[in-house]
């Protein structure tokens, strides 16, 4: 791997360390809901702090666009890493990042009283509307808190912004240890696959999953689908789908891309009303036919679906798995769903080199109580995909060597 790793670099004792990890996880009034990604970052952030440095944490929550949303603050993480670490972790002022020099001259001091091994945490950085802009002046004002910069943060490695890309071009960076596991095991999917190789592709965004299954097609022995990707390709061949999530814009594309032999389709899909409460199975049949009445929706894959894909993937040395197969937080659509789940987690770190990914396939996983039977848990959805999809993520060009 041409990237420079933090693992490899000597000498750490007394650095102070700007980590760029993504915490961008999951929170209800204060509490979160899913801390895999917190967890992930722990190995670096303790060999950091095993080595001497002191940490400086900086990561994203959300989508606030350059406003304080306060229900978007770090201030549960920062408990959270208290927790896990077992020792006190600051949060360091940085006051919603509109820091004139005199105010960062104060962020300085505070980072000058730290001892080694102590942990700090910024501010939710897209507070900033520079961030998002890779505004240089924001990674010149990072820069200046540290000797050197850790990205560990795999998830957000497909995003150009000031703390991801702007201030690794201003300081000594290097791949965390989280981020150079993510890349060596999606690497190893890319490169050397042992056949049969089966992915497994749901979930809404069609326009991310479409380049995906394209550049991964000649790898493959199989592709199954479930998600929104179903209801678009049954809506494209001329199939009823009532009030079911369709991507239209990708009619074309889907038809293309998804007649192909490799891609198995669901031969059952479960509709009903969004809250649950009315549900069927409905064959499909050869022939383009009704599936939903007015006010339905396709909201999982049906039993025998669920059947056949189970063939597929008892059978696989790979797999790949990201996206939900139907409206999983409600049930009873989550059986599909969860049902993939533990067929996947079943033959991973066994006959199977299994690959998950992305928040709803590690939720689903975690419901299941299955997550470390998995080979590779990418904490990266969008940065997973595209990387699969053979595209340079921005946070990996600059880390080369
Ligand atoms: C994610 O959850 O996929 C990452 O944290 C990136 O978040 P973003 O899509 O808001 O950039």
């Amino acid at each position: 791997m041409g990237i420079n790793v933090i693992s490899k670099k000597k000498n750490l004792k007394k650095n102070t360390v700007l980590l760029r990890a993504d915490f961008n996880v999951p929170m209800k009034k204060g509490t979160i809901i899913d801390d895999t990604k917190i967890q992930a970052s722990l190995p670096t952030i303790q060999y950091l702090t095993d080595k001497g440095a002191k940490v400086i944490l900086v990561t994203h929550v959300g989508r606030p666009e350059g406003k304080v949303v306060p229900s978007l603050k770090v201030d549960p993480i920062v408990k959270k890493l208290s927790e896990l670490l077992g020792k006190n972790v600051g949060k360091l002022e940085t006051r919603n990042w509109k820091l004139t020099d005199k105010q960062l001259g104060t962020v300085v001091q505070q980072i000058d009283a730290m001892q080694a091994g102590d942990v700090m945490v910024m501010e939710n950085i897209r507070f900033a509307v520079s961030e998002e802009q890779n505004d240089i002046r924001l990674a010149e004002q990072l820069s200046v808190l540290a000797d050197i910069f850790v990205l560990d943060g795999f998830a957000v490695s497909h995003r150009t912004a000031a703390s991801v890309t702007g201030v690794a071009k201003l300081l000594p960076s290097f791949a965390g240890l989280l981020f150079e596991k993510e890349i060596k095991g999606l690497s190893r999917v890319l490169e050397k696959p042992k056949a049969p190789f089966v992915v497994i592709m749901g979930g809404v965004k069609i326009e991310t999953k479409l380049p995906v299954i394209q550049k991964l097609l000649p790898k493959v022995d199989q592709v199954l689908i479930g998600g929104g990707i179903v209801n678009t390709y049954l809506w494209a061949l001329g199939y009823r789908v009532g009030d079911s999530v369709v991507d239209k814009q990708f009619k074309k594309q889907a038809l293309q891309l998804l007649k192909k032999k490799k891609i198995v389709k669901p031969v059952d899909v479960v509709v009903g009303t969004s809250n649950g409460k009315q549900y069927r199975v409905v064959e499909l049949k050869k022939t383009p036919h009704q599936i939903c009445k007015k006010g339905e929706m396709i909201l999982d894959i049906g039993p025998k679906t669920v059947q056949l894909y189970s063939l597929y993937i008892k059978s696989a040395l790979t797999l790949v798995w990201n996206g939900a197969m139907g409206y999983f937080e409600q049930k009873p659509y989550d059986v599909g769903t969860l049902a993939i789940a533990r067929l996947v987690a079943t033959v991973s770190k066994g006959p199977a080199y299994g690959v998950i990914g992305g928040g709803e396939t590690i939720q689903a996983m975690e419901r299941v109580k299955m997550l470390e039977w998995v080979d590779l848990v990418s904490t990266g959805g969008g940065a997973m995909l595209e990387f699969l999809s053979g595209k340079k993520l921005p946070g990996m060009l600059v880390l080369e060597k």
